[in-house]
């Protein structure tokens, strides 16, 4: 067995996620919805591979992720470029590539795009009155839908072909209303844009679908039935959807493999256990305990207590949960393996920095692999 810690990814799970998604969205919506999938979330290459062969799309966040999808034999027509923060060098680049679709949010950008990938296809990306998700993305990214309208009849008369609206509604969105929402606004905005003669091919709602962690999600299912029924309310029958999973479709096909280091009571009393895993080396998204994660452990079925998780590092903010309640064994000893499970999403792919030496989190690719 190798050292922990390490994540296994089964990518035979992400085909059943896929399939289950890409069901759920053509049962209700006639003209089918393209799934790109969001690499970012775990740049693997036997998912990129399966999904590829699956019909997916992807969406690319630089240069390195449309290098890893052109060296896998991925057609450079299947990508977005969907990161609206790039240097005109890397349009360009994806440009020469083969590259043919980008998100933008800005007019600077999309000067930059006409100059450097003329012809190309852009979707808008706006900011939707959505509430907030688990781990929100705040304001960084999104215009307001009147400048995204006033962009897109930019974008068109800059010889660029409008692809459409876009929102991303913050990633494990827990509240389904929140596409409803996103898909009003952007019903708006396709039909303010066929007054000025411009067809939106289709409306790209993002990703943000949750899975469920130590909190319950509803099902990618639930999310996928309030989209299309939005869409059959809001957007025109011929205005096609774009949704763009990372965490549906990898979170749950993933599980790290961890070791107790240590567990130690701290002079107030709380019992502190030290995992070889923290946020530097896979468990970012424990960054303002967003994101609770499951602990199994070969002693669970003792009796438990409260503890403070930390990670490994001499890092004070190496800690992963120290207000959210975790109940571990009182057993737990250090050289005990703990497994934490739907940890397949925006872990490896987070943990790109050898922090204090402790190196980046290794993938694994199963048969099996679920808690
Ligand atoms: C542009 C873009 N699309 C899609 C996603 C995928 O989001 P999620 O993993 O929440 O589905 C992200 C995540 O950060 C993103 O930045």
């Amino acid at each position: 067995m190798p050292e922990t810690p390490y994540l296994v990814i089964c990518p035979e799970q992400v085909r059943a996620n896929f399939r289950a998604l890409a069901g759920a969205l053509t049962a209700a919506r006639t003209q089918g919805t393209r799934i790109r999938y969001a690499v970012k979330a775990a740049p693997v290459d036997a998912v990129l591979t399966l999904l590829d062969g699956e019909g997916a799309e992807f969406d690319v966040a630089s240069v390195g992720e449309i290098d890893q999808c052109s060296r896998l034999g991925i057609e450079a027509g299947k990508l977005c470029y969907g990161n609206p923060i790039k240097k005109s060098a890397h349009i360009a680049y994806a440009h020469a590539a083969g590259v043919r679709r980008f998100a933008f949010d800005t007019e600077d950008d999309l000067l930059r795009i006409a100059e450097h990938a003329p012809g190309a296809e852009v979707e808008c990306r706006f900011l939707a009155a959505a509430p907030e998700s688990r781990t929100p993305f705040g304001t960084k990214f999104g215009c307001t839908p009147g400048e995204a309208f006033r962009l897109l009849v930019r974008a068109r008369d800059l010889g660029l072909t409008v692809g459409g609206p876009y929102f991303h509604v913050g990633s494990q969105q827990l509240d389904p209303d929140a596409w409803r929402i996103g898909v009003e606004q952007a019903g708006e905005l396709v039909n303010a844009l066929a007054d000025k003669g411009i067809t939106v091919g289709a409306v790209n709602v993002g990703g943000g679908l949750p899975i469920s962690y130590a909190e319950p999600a509803p099902e990618p299912g639930a999310i996928a039935t309030a989209i299309a029924e939005s869409a059959t309310r809001y957007l025109p029958a011929a205005t096609g959807l774009i949704i763009e999973p990372g965490r549906a479709l990898v979170g749950n096909a993933g599980t790290v493999h961890a070791e107790v280091v240590g567990v130690r009571f701290a002079p107030d009393g709380r019992r502190w256990v030290y995992l070889d895993i923290g946020r530097y080396n896979g468990m970012a998204e424990t960054e303002n305990e967003y994101i609770a994660y499951r602990f199994v452990t070969d002693r669970d079925g003792d009796p438990v207590a409260e503890a403070v998780v930390a990670g490994p590092t001499c890092d004070g903010d190496d800690v992963l949960y120290q207000r959210t309640k975790v109940l571990l064994p009182t057993t737990l000893r250090a050289g005990d393996r703990v497994r934490i499970p739907h940890t397949g999403a925006y872990t490896a792919s987070y943990s790109s920095v050898s922090f204090n030496g402790f190196p980046p989190l290794t993938v694994h690719v199963s048969g099996a692999e679920r808690e």
